[in-house]
Order: C-alpha cells, then sequence, then structure tokens
C-alpha cells in the first residue's frame, strides 16, 4: 500500500447530501455537507497514510457545468504533477459520474490514479453508503500500479470508459456491462479483473491543446444528443441546426439503426457540416459498422461519453 498523500477533491453530490429524517434515503438536498466533514466522519480513512481534501465544486451532479470540469481538470493536472501525492479521489454526484470520469480520462490521461466516488444515499441516512466507498476509493487511490480514472461504487470497480449508472436507487448502481468491472474492493483489498486503463493513444497528444483550450473557453461547442424511437421526427434537428449546433450524437436503436424522418434530417445537417455519430441506446455491447455506413459509429462509446468525445474533438 502506498503511504504517499491522497487528494480528495470534493464537488457534491448525494454523499454530500442532508435530509431531514435519518430515516428518508430519497426526499434530501444533495451537495450541503463539505468535503473536509465528510473526510473527518470516516474512521480510519487516514490510516494508510496523509490526504489532502479541498472543496472544488458543491453540486448536485446533475447540474454539472463545463466551467466545473474545467477547474476540476485544473485542479487534478495540479496536483497529480506534485511528487508527493499517489493519488486523487473525486467525490462526485452519482447521475453524472461516468460523464465526468470519461471527461477526465479524456483531458488528463492520468499515469496515476484518479478514483471517482459517490453514494446513493445521503449522508445524514441510517445506514449511509458514502462512508465505505469513500473507504474503498482511498485504497484504490494507495494500490501500487493504480492509474487511469476509475470508479468506485458498492465495492466495484470501473473504468472510466465502461462505467455506466444502470439504476436509480439501489446502491449498486453502476455497471460496466459487457465489458464486466475492473475489479472489488475487499475488506480494503483490490482484486483486480483485468489491466489498468491505459492512455487513449488518439487523446493523449493532444490532452495538452484541449486543457489550454478549456482555460480560454467561456462557451465549449455546442454538441447534443437526439434519439431514434418510433415516430421520431427530423424537426428536432433543424431546431438545432437554427442554433448553430456544431455536433449531434444520435441515439440510435439496435445496432446503429435510425428512423427514416431523422436519419434524412441527420444527412441533411451532416451535408451542411455539423458533425454527425451514431451511438447505440443498448446498454450493452457496441455499433458494429457496415461498409455503405452514412454515419459513423462512436466506437463504443455510450451517447453521453460520444457526446463529451465529439464536443472535445472540435474544441482541440
Ligand atoms: C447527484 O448526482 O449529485 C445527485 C444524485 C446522486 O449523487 O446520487
Amino acid at each position: 500500500m502506498n503511504r504517499q498523500t491522497i487528494v480528495i477533491l470534493g464537488t457534491g453530490g448525494t454523499i454530500a447530501g442532508r435530509a431531514a429524517s435519518a430515516s428518508d434515503n430519497i426526499g434530501y438536498t444533495a451537495a450541503e455537507v463539505g468535503i473536509e466533514q465528510l473526510v473527518a466522519a470516516i474512521p480510519g480513512l487516514a490510516d494508510a497514510g496523509p490526504l489532502i481534501a479541498e472543496q472544488v465544486a458543491q453540486l448536485d451532479s446533475k447540474d454539472m457545468s463545463f466551467a466545473v470540469w474545467a477547474k476540476l481538470a485544473g485542479r487534478v493536472n495540479h496536483f497529480l504533477a506534485q511528487p508527493d501525492v499517489a493519488g486523487i479521489v473525486v467525490v462526485h454526484g452519482t447521475d453524472t459520474l461516468e460523464e465526468t470520469a470519461y471527461f477526465l480520462q479524456a483531458v488528463c490521461s492520468p499515469a496515476k490514479p484518479v478514483v471517482l466516488t459517490c453514494a446513493m444515499r445521503p449522508a445524514t441516512a441510517l445506514v449511509p453508503d458514502g462512508p465505505q466507498n469513500m473507504l474503498d476509493a482511498v485504497a484504490v487511490a494507495r494500490h501500487p500500479g493504480a492509474k487511469g480514472v476509475v470508479a468506485v461504487c458498492a465495492g466495484s470497480v470501473h473504468t472510466a470508459r465502461d462505467v455506466q449508472k444502470v439504476h436509480p436507487y439501489q446502491v449498486d448502481a453502476f455497471s460496466s456491462g459487457d465489458a464486466g468491472p475492473l475489479g472489488y474492493v475487499e475488506e480494503g483489498s483490490l482484486r483486480l479483473l483485468r489491466n489498468w486503463p491505459e492512455a487513449d493513444a488518439n487523446r493523449a497528444p493532444d490532452a495538452k491543446k484541449i486543457m489550454a483550450a478549456l482555460d480560454g473557453a467561456t462557451d465549449w461547442p455546442h454538441v447534443e444528443i437526439v434519439m431514434s424511437h418510433a415516430g421520431a421526427r427530423g424537426a428536432v434537428v433543424q431546431a438545432l441546426m437554427q442554433q448553430g449546433v456544431r455536433g449531434l450524437v444520435v441515439a440510435t436503436t439496435g445496432n446503429g439503426t435510425v428512423h427514416q424522418a431523422l436519419e434524412a434530417a441527420l444527412l441533411e445537417a451532416q451535408a451542411a457540416g455539423v458533425s454527425v455519430v451514431r451511438a447505440t441506446r443498448c446498454p450493452n455491447g457496441r455499433v458494429l459498422p457496415k461498409p455503405g455506413d452514412l454515419i459513423p459509429d462512436s466506437q463504443g462509446l455510450s451517447p453521453v461519453k460520444a457526446r463529451i468525445d465529439l464536443m472535445l474533438r472540435l474544441l482541440g
């Protein structure tokens, strides 16, 4: 176990939530308890080595913004550059955790561990899940050889690329789909099932350029997600084009199929210079490309991650 410093960055979420009654697991306000207080309330968290806690933001992650992402990436890079820092734990809401994880992996490509963790029950719950998740996250951040952005929840470790919130209520709310988890945390020990995520070879060289662009950007490229479904229409695409949208991810049915009315509008948008990408709305698997496909696929990224990828490509 690595005894160097672990930095814990707070961003809010249910894990920092407060309810009027200890028996209420859903009627709470997220992002109320400060990160110092959360850390101080967990016996044994600092037993394995020093910790630094910093509040980067305090929000319900459904309201995550580009500005908070840029600030968070800046703090992650700042602390990762310190030789005495072994890794970082980011305390986050569950609702957009997978998006922040993917964003941080893309822009920071860390050679040290950056571990996102969360909770499904507020800090005031009779049996909160946050403290155990934070203990597990710190154990993963201290694990020798750990690297890349991962998420830890309910004893499972997921990569940024695969992790997805799959349940709105249960404590074990995340899955890595058919890729399976990276590992499990068992009584403070990590049982690793596959290799740590590597820096994305396509992304890593322009990570610096993207960080520089994020620094100065007040507005990121306008990229939206539209969904194909029974009775889908092209009007939504036309409306977005009038708003100057630069990229569109279509959450497709099955293996990349799109309702013909929506597809016609997307092809028109593509011909007009809008970047269009297909990502399946199925929770498992990926779009398998076929000769003659007119719209590129997301290379296995879910719609929300394909959107981030497209936004960064338009920014880079
Ligand atoms: C949030 O995402 O900030 C609220 C919901 C949660 O953390 O479970």
